[in-house]
């Protein structure tokens, strides 16, 4: 496993390995965990090369001191990824990511205006660049996102579809603490009290299926809200129930489509999401 730092080197490094077959990417921003890990392995299956880029992207954070509190931990996570069959690490400073500031701006329509959308202003332009630019500096066959974050992932199929972009994007399941915690760099600023009652969110979340047989969509939208609300160490900023392909607000069960259930749950100072597929 290589780490590399710049784009010179980068380049030079895939021009060789790119001539051994396909290119599986991940992008990270660090702080990796076994969430992270099983999408190496998952790139690490279906190609000849893993890509896996730790790099925590400021134009995504709108708020100054989540950036400044983000985990880094460069050291650990090379750590963890070696014998994971990651091949190359790119760890690009902000000023090899961006020799000038990024002034472009996405149009996702609705899909970004919604939930994260919706509390984090800007967060989802910010992936948008970030990702398109790693995908032209590393240009994979494949790139691998998790459905953790089940609207970035809608997003940047929407963004590749509009910029005609030659990738695949592999959508990776959710991996879970054993007490149902969705695993999360975030995670690690929890206190321990806080990450066992963080467990109440997935808890929660995973009645949704059961709670449509009888309850109106709103209705389990405000169940799941009083259920989490109800722990006092959890407030939530939202819930919503939105169709899985175009995050369009779902008013009523007989609507077509798959459902998914979308929060996010302040827990102490900490803004954790997660998301559960209806049906
Ligand atoms: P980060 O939060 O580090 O996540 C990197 C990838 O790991 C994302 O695709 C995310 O969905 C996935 N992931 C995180 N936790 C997971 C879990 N518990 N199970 C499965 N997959 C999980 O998402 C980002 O970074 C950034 O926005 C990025 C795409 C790198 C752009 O900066």
């Amino acid at each position: 496993m290589e780490i590399i730092y710049t784009l010179n080197k980068l380049t030079e490094k895939l021009s060789q390995l790119r001539r051994k077959g396909l290119i599986g990417f991940v992008p990270t921003m660090g702080a990796l965990h076994q969430g992270h890990i099983s999408l190496v392995q998952r790139a690490a299956s279906e190609n000849d090369t893993v890509v896996v880029s730790i790099f925590v992207n400021p134009t995504q954070f709108n708020d100054k001191k989540d950036l400044e509190r983000y985990p880094r931990n460069l050291e650990a996570d090379i750590k963890l990824l070696s014998d994971q069959g990651c091949h190359v690490v790119f760890a690009p400073r902000v000023d090899e990511v961006y020799p000038e500031p990024d002034t472009r701006i996405f149009d996702f329509g609705h899909m970004d205006k919604v939930m994260e959308g919706k509390f984090r202003p800007g967060h989802f332009n910010g992936v948008a660049q970030v990702v398109s630019r790693l995908f032209d500096m590393v240009k994979p066959d494949r790139a691998y996102f998790g459905l953790k974050d089940f609207q970035q992932l809608a997003i940047i199929q929407n963004m590749v579809q509009q910029l005609q972009l030659p990738v695949e994007i592999v959508p990776c399941p959710i991996i879970r603490e054993p007490n149902g915690l969705a695993m999360s760099s975030r995670n690690e600023l929890l206190s321990c009290e806080e990450r066992e009652n963080a467990a109440e969110i997935f808890n929660m979340l995973s009645h949704a299926g059961e709670w449509s047989n009888s309850k109106s969509v709103h209705e389990v939208e405000k169940s799941i809200a009083s259920g989490i609300n109800r722990n006092p160490y959890l407030e939530t900023e939202y819930v919503e129930i939105v169709d899985a392909d175009t995050l369009e607000m779902v008013t009523d069960w007989q609507q077509p489509g798959r459902k998914v259930v979308c929060v996010a749950v302040w827990c102490g100072k900490v803004r954790l999401i997660d998301n559960y597929l209806i049906g």
